[in-house]
């Protein structure tokens, strides 16, 4: 396994953006701009409410659903949360999971994430688990261990076999929607230790064998530079993939 090899995904996350009938419009608009383009897969992590539209529009196109987020718990008493049974019986392959706004906003910690990506996996959904050091960790020298931490600690407890269904993306926290994005050296680097902690945690084939996806302000210009790097195998992309001809020129270059 090497890059060549490895399974290149191209994810817009959506966060907080797009109503029901927008989504709907975005998808038929960008199926034809993208069709045929199967040298990466191609995923929208949308909001809760977009995820039945979305699936429906996406029909019979190469166009993958994602959710934002899922809970650890079958079922119970966790008002606002969704299951990984729900996620999966609308029709949703793919769900991000520890993004840096949900640690930063809304108290996701090493420990949920965790919890979070075995119960997304266990479902059988492919779960895509960001890890990613503020500007303060980097300028304190601190990137490697945080980055190898976070994998390691959201890796935890996973069985071997179950890493096919799981895509970790670095995120560097100061990259994200500032339009300051890492240089394609630094993200190389940074998804080179994401990659490192994988194989002290499950071998060097297993590390070999894993998506690795940059974000942060991933888009139309910088992409193809970003995607050229031996460790880049994708983008999570939030800004520009609510832009149907920006997230179609990133397909592109990761074809
Ligand atoms: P951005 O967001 O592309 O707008 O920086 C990336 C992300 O948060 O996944």
């Amino acid at each position: 396994m090497n890059k060549a090899t490895r399974r290149t995904v191209i994810a817009g996350n959506w966060k907080m953006n797009m109503t029901p009938s927008q989504t709907t419009a975005f998808i038929k608009e960008l199926a034809p701009m993208v069709a045929g383009k199967d040298g990466c897969d191609i995923v929208l992590c949308v909001p809760a409410v977009d995820i039945t539209p979305a699936v429906e529009a996406a029909k019979g196109t190469n166009i993958k659903v994602g959710a934002e987020n899922v809970h650890y718990k079958e079922s119970g008493a966790y008002t606002g949360e969704l299951s990984a049974k729900m996620l999966t019986e609308c029709g949703v392959e793919y769900v991000v999971i520890g993004h840096s706004e949900r640690r930063q906003y809304f108290g996701e910690t090493d420990q949920t994430v965790n919890l979070r990506t075995l119960a997304a996996v266990n479902a059988g959904l492919t779960a895509i688990v960001c890890v990613g050091e503020t500007l303060e960790q980097r300028e304190l020298g601190y990137t490697e261990t945080l980055l190898k931490y976070q994998t390691k600690m959201a890796l935890t407890n996973v069985k071997a076999e179950q890493l096919k269904n799981i895509i970790i993306a670095y995120e560097p926290v100061w990259a994200i929607g500032t339009g300051v994005t890492a240089t394609a050296d630094q993200a190389d680097e940074g998804n080179g230790f994401v990659r490192a902690a994988v194989a002290e945690m499950f071998g060097a084939e297993a590390a070999e064998a894993i998506t690795v996806q940059y974000g942060g302000s991933m888009n139309a210009k910088n992409a193809a530079e970003l995607l050229s790097k031996v460790n880049v195998d994708g983008g999570l992309i939030g800004g520009a993939s609510l832009k149907t001809a920006d997230f179609t020129v990133i397909v592109d270059a990761a074809q």
